[in-house]
């Protein structure tokens, strides 16, 4: 049986103004009719043996979360939640020992809720054969074809090619977020692969790797869990324990260590809306390039995305620009910028 776990605990503070800490982006409608979190567990339609999701998010979000399950009628095996967010090398092993619980032999899909896939058929295809490799007690990512030289991603390394019916290979190297001058080197090599934030493993694989890597990480949130309080189906961690669990991504902590690492290779219209230039790009536009969204005007203007939340905006003469209205701020940029919003972020925090 496959346990899907959608991690949902991000910030997502490069798509301010329109994510904030209350409403972070996967919790939005930001492409289609249903949020980001809702589409992660809706594309699993029609996969054979997959469990209730495991949903693991911040305490602060217990209620979005029952809400959105509710919408789309995917009650969850267990609502894990957090105090703090300590990155997703914990949340993993939270829901690797929920799911132990339930089933010794469970599978995770780990699944990020801020991605967009556009052919599904081809994603199902890659968990199945992830799950062959799964059983054979390896950590599997999904490689995605790169095509620019970007530094959000873990990059991975082909190494042996493996014998399951679809295009897999052993991982040589995985290399978390390398700086410019290595992502361009990785890209011209062409043995490299972008780690799409997804994994396939047997909970008790991942726990004896995390205990083995990062025993810290692994105590810490046994106890958060062994002291947990459960009530329906939410569990809440143990606030003292969690609270002092080290804050790090399961990329860095199991990832770029472990010697069971697999991946299978996918061409699946993958895309991970990280930013504002990263959603204009995966959204629908018109024959001058422009992304409008809500009451705008655009005049002798290409190549921008404009959205209006609550006020009409205009825009004249101007290209290349992202322009997101909401009820209290408005976010003016260059799309070359879109990295950028972060600091503002961080701004407004000091300022507070
Ligand atoms: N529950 C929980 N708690 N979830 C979290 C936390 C946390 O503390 N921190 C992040 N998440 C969730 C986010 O909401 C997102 O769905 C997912 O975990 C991944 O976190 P990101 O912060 O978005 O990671 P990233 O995009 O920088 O990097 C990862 O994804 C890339 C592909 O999109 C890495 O796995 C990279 O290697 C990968 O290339
Ligand atoms: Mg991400």
């Amino acid at each position: 049986m496959i346990y899907p776990v959608i991690l949902s605990g991000g910030s997502g503070t490069r798509l301010w103004p329109l994510s904030r800490e209350a409403l972070p982006k996967q919790f939005l409608k930001l492409t289609s009719e249903n949020t980001l979190f809702q589409e992660s567990l809706l594309r699993l339609n029609g996969l054979p043996d997959i469990a209730q999701p495991i949903v693991v998010c911040n305490n602060g979000h217990r209620f979005l979360v029952a809400e959105q399950l509710l919408e789309i009628n995917k009650p969850p095996l267990i609502e894990i939640l957090e105090p703090v967010g300590r990155n997703t090398a914990p949340a993993v092993a939270i829901a690797a020992f929920a799911a132990q619980e339930k089933d010794a032999e469970a599978v995770l899909l780990v699944l990020p809720a801020d991605h967009l896939i556009s052919d599904v058929p081809a994603f199902h295809k890659a968990i199945q054969a992830a799950e062959k490799l799964a059983q054979q007690d390896m950590l599997v990512t999904f490689g995605i074809e790169p095509h620019e030289p970007a530094t959000g991603f873990g990059y991975i390394e082909r190494g042996a090619a493996l014998n399951v019916d679809h295009a897999a290979f052993g991982v040589a190297r995985f290399v978390e977020k390398p700086n410019l001058e290595t992502a361009k080197s990785f890209l011209e090599s062409g043995n490299f692969f972008w780690n799409s934030g997804m994994f396939v493993f047997k909970a008790s694989v991942y726990l004896s790797e995390l205990k083995a890597l990062r025993p810290e990480i692994y105590q810490a949130s046994q106890q958060a869990w062994l002291n947990s309080t459960r009530d329906l189906d939410f569990c809440r961690l143990d606030e003292k324990s969690f609270n002092a669990c080290p804050s790090e991504s399961i990329d860095y902590a199991v990832m770029e260590h472990t010697r069971s690492a697999a991946m299978v290779t996918v061409n699946m219209g993958w895309s991970d809306i990280g930013s504002w230039s990263s959603l204009a790009q995966s959204s629908a536009f018109d024959s001058k390039g422009n992304s409008l969204r809500g009451d705008v005007y655009a005049d002798q203007t290409s190549n921008s995305y404009i959205r209006a939340e609550s006020r009409m905006v205009a825009v004249i003469g101007v290209s290349d620009l992202v322009v997101v209205e909401t009820s209290d701020a408005v976010l003016v940029m260059h799309k070359d910028q879109a990295q950028e919003v972060k600091h503002t972020v961080d701004y407004l925090k000091k300022a507070k």
